[in-house]
């Protein structure tokens, strides 16, 4: 079965209900619909609601930016999977501003990736090394340590449903924004997917979808999304100019509609 092609925007914690809005309008102006394409909004928490009666979804579905693992009960300040199931396609698990800023560790994370898929919301787990890790040669394990721990609460059914982004933290644009070359994503995107089918075997790592995420504009995503196994991009900065966005979904609409594309 083909893998659908997923575009992702991350708006982390930019505009705010009415700001959101407006950006969803203007998108939908600038979007056809697309049967072959999923395109997936992540706005802040507040917007989620407002949003899920606005979007026009034959076009868009909805992302939530993080969830807090336990359902219900004493967690000031946070809020479920379970209060966000019946508004939210997918949530971000796991994104580096959360493992950095928020320290949230390989547990908390698997245990995120386990309240989603519980709640019937599909998880897109990031992924991804440091520039550190990378010069000290350390990319291969870090992606490895990423992938099976977050994963290791699953059955092999479930882990077919999960999203993976690899999102190289010196690549993404508040990090620096180096840009990966389209063969450095390659190359941790095949590894990724290697993991994936010697712990979960060859039919679940051919299910799952990986993305690339680091910088990407309406430039560059046909680059990234040229790449043998890559199903997708998470876009952060670009994907709150409605002008780059639509631009990133048409260039990836344009590289399907041409002849001797061929289904991943
Ligand atoms: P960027 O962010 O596209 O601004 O680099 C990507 C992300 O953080 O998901």
């Amino acid at each position: 079965m083909a893998r659908k092609l997923l575009i992702v925007a991350n708006w982390k914690m930019h505009l705010n209900v009415s700001q959101a809005s407006l950006l969803v309008h203007r998108l939908q102006e600038r979007t056809r619909i697309h049967r072959d394409i999923e395109v997936v909004l992540a706005p802040s928490m507040l917007a989620l609601q407002p949003m899920s009666t606005q979007i026009d979804r034959r076009k868009f579905r909805l992302a939530a930016q993080n969830a807090y693992h336990k359902d219900e009960g004493a967690f000031t300040g946070e809020v479920s999977f379970t209060m966000l199931r019946d508004i939210v396609h997918y949530v971000i698990v796991g994104h580096s501003e959360r493992r950095i800023y928020f320290n949230e560790s390989l547990d908390m994370i698997r245990d995120k990736v386990q309240a989603a898929i519980r709640n019937d919301i599909t998880p897109i787990l990031c992924v991804g090394e440091t520039k550190h890790e990378r010069e000290e040669g350390l990319t291969k394990q870090v992606l490895h340590d990423q992938v099976t721990s977050a994963l290791s609460n699953l059955t092999t059914a479930e882990v077919a449903n999960v999203v993976i982004a690899y999102e190289p933290v010196w690549a993404i644009s508040t990090f620096g924004g180096e840009l990966a070359k389209p063969r450095e994503a390659e190359e941790a995107i095949t590894f990724i997917r290697a993991q994936v089918e010697s712990l979960y075997g060859s039919h679940t790592a051919s299910m799952i979808r990986v993305l690339y995420g680091g910088s990407v504009d309406e430039h560059l995503v046909r680059g990234y999304l040229e790449i043998d196994g890559c199903d997708g991009a998470l876009v952060g900065g670009a994907s709150i100019n409605p002008y780059k966005f639509a631009g990133i979904i048409e260039s990836a609409y344009r590289m399907q509609h041409e002849p001797g594309h061929e289904e991943k």
